[in-house]
């Protein structure tokens, strides 16, 4: 029988120097998307796939992170005798069984595939979820969620994919397909951040994997590359000839890069027109802004 996927691996110990100085004292999975923080989204994902066990790859600087995942004895209290249920409710979702959360320090910023690694003895023999939490999808049946069931299918390695511009390949793990079959790719080769002109395809890796626990024995081995990092494309794209092999899976929804500027404003306002208690008001303040805009240009 496959086994399921229970576990996941959240890379967050970034110093996030894009969003200086927000960053300087705020860890950036902490940054806010309408009313919660990006990582909150990540879990949200992670639970809706099925997921129980979540490990966090941390540094110095990320306490509040750990904090948010704590109660808050006071605030629930006061809450509580407030009468105000709704946000009561709201603080849920922050919530995590006991034993379920786990904290690894990388005490080194070495690349994403080192990240990961820090977390092996946490991981059994089993295949677990990578989530970049910079990376947030909004779609109607959870990313990971389509993975989880597209890998019932094919087993072995799967990494979540999306075409960008020919222009945008040197930012992105891209991928070399063998066959395409829609939704599903089988990949031939694996490049991080090829330089301008060389790419194998446009279509690019964003921050979902599924892995086999290969993948971390792979890390054991591999030397720094794109970067000067250890990257987990290389560890990934050396299981392309064994066992199952290493698929691209062509998710539906829609992703934003919110480790950039722009791609953070974009989110806020697909998140905040998405909203219903906001749509309205924002659609219409956004509406004029835009009128506004062109009549001056
Ligand atoms: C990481 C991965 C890269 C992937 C990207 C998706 O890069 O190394 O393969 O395409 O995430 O967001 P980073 O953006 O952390 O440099």
């Amino acid at each position: 029988m496959k086994k399921r996927v229970t576990k996941a691996i959240f890379p967050v110990a970034g110093l996030g120097t894009r969003f200086l100085p927000a960053t300087k004292s705020v860890p950036k999975e902490i940054m806010t998307l309408v009313d919660r923080p990006l990582i909150q989204y990540a879990i949200d994902e992670a639970r809706e796939a099925g997921i129980k066990e979540f490990i966090f790859v941390t540094s110095r600087g990320k306490s509040a992170l750990e904090d948010y995942f704590d109660h808050s004895p006071e605030l629930e209290a006061k809450l509580r005798r407030d009468g105000k249920t709704e946000l009561l409710e709201a603080l849920e979702d922050t919530y995590m069984d006991s034993g379920a959360i786990a904290y690894m320090r990388q005490h080194k910023p070495l690349g994403l595939g080192h990240a990961v690694w820090c977390a092996r003895r946490l991981i059994g023999d089993e295949p677990f979820a990578v989530i970049l939490p910079d990376d947030v999808i909004s779609a109607e049946k959870s990313c990971l969620s389509q993975m989880v069931e597209a890998h019932a299918e094919t087993g072995g390695c799967m990494v979540a994919a999306m075409e960008v511009s020919q222009q945008k390949t040197s930012s992105y793990g891209i991928l070399d397909l063998k066959e395409d079959h829609g939704s599903i790719v089988s990949v031939k080769g694996m490049v991080e951040k090829p330089k301008a002109g060389t790419a194998p395809s446009n279509l690019a890796v964003i921050g979902r994997y599924i892995l086999t626990p290969d993948v971390l024995k792979n890390l054991n081995k591999i030397e720094a590359g794109a970067g000067g990092e250890v990257q987990l494309t290389d560890a990934i794209a050396a299981e392309i000839n064994h066992d199952r092999g290493v698929f691209g899976y062509r998710f539906r929804g829609e992703r934003f890069d919110c480790g950039s500027k722009a791609g953070f404003l974009q989110a806020t306002v697909a998140f905040g027109l998405a909203r219903e208690e906001l749509g309205d008001e924002f659609g219409q303040y956004l509406s004029e802004m835009v009128a506004m805009r062109s009549a001056a240009q």
